[in-house]
């Protein structure tokens, strides 16, 4: 279920060194779709930024794994969040990024002024937040982008409701027990904010129970890694990573 007090779930030690330690254990599902996404999210910044390269806004930018992913590539880096915990442990890791910590509500963050073309990431934050959060981060991506030659906006939704793990969510009488983001629900909150999707693609078919599965993970993470490079699969992945550009 959306979660109104989702802020408050990373401020505290626990919960970032499960973030970092737990969830994104090498090797854990959310791992291997992390080294999936990074080869993509490295290959869209080589090619929407050719000329120039790009200075990243990372909104809800936790522990920084999106800034990590693209070391190299942006001329600079700033990360924002709501938890300065998890701030903390983006430099712990080693985040090469200026951490600007905002508030939970209220007007839309401004971001760091900067020169040339930008790009805005947002990953693992819209699935658990209520619409008013969705509203005032896509509001800080326009406000970042202020029109379509600024740069590109990549968003995560980590609980496309068009998947495998729409089953899950059924199996329990009806009751939603966890968020789901359908694709309408992504493309009309862009829309609202003067973004069109311009690439979308699937990063896992699976659920991460498949990952653990004893006789089967093997085979189940090459086949879903190869499954979301089909064409089409995006619709039907669990795990969806938008590629956006402003429309004027
Ligand atoms: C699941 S973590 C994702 C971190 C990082 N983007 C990633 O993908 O690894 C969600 C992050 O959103 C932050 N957050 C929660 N509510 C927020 C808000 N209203 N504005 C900005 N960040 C928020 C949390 O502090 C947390 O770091």
């Amino acid at each position: 279920m959306v979660d109104e007090n989702y802020a408050d779930a990373f401020q505290n030690a626990d919960a970032v060194g499960k973030y970092q330690h737990v969830t994104y254990a090498p090797g854990s599902y959310a791992w291997r779709i992390n080294q999936r996404q990074r080869s993509y999210l490295r290959a869209v910044v080589r090619r929407e930024f050719a000329d120039l390269r790009p200075t990243q806004h990372d909104f809800a930018c936790g522990t920084g794994r999106a800034i990590r992913n693209l070391h190299g590539l942006v001329w600079q880096a700033h990360g924002y969040d709501t938890s300065p915990e998890m701030l903390a442990e983006a430099v712990r890791m080693g985040t090469d990024a200026r951490l600007h910590v905002v508030g939970t509500a209220g007007p839309v963050p401004e971001p760091a002024v900067t020169g040339g073309p930008a790009l805005v990431t947002m990953f693992r934050l819209l699935l658990n937040v209520d619409d008013a959060v969705r509203e005032r981060a896509l509001a800080f991506a326009a406000k970042t982008l202020p029109d379509a030659e600024a740069g590109v906006l990549v968003v995560e939704n980590h609980g496309n409701r068009r998947s495998l793990r729409h089953l899950r969510a059924r199996r329990h009488a009806g009751r939603r027990w966890f968020a789901e983001l359908s694709h309408d629900q992504v493309v009309r909150l862009l829309h609202r904010h003067g973004f069109e999707v311009v690439a979308r693609r699937g990063f896992s078919m699976l659920t991460p129970g498949w990952y653990e599965r004893p006789l089967l993970r093997h085979a189940a993470r090459t086949a879903d890694g190869l499954a979301c490079r089909l064409p089409g699969s995006a619709a039907w992945a669990v795990n969806v990573v938008y590629v956006a550009r402003r429309t004027a």
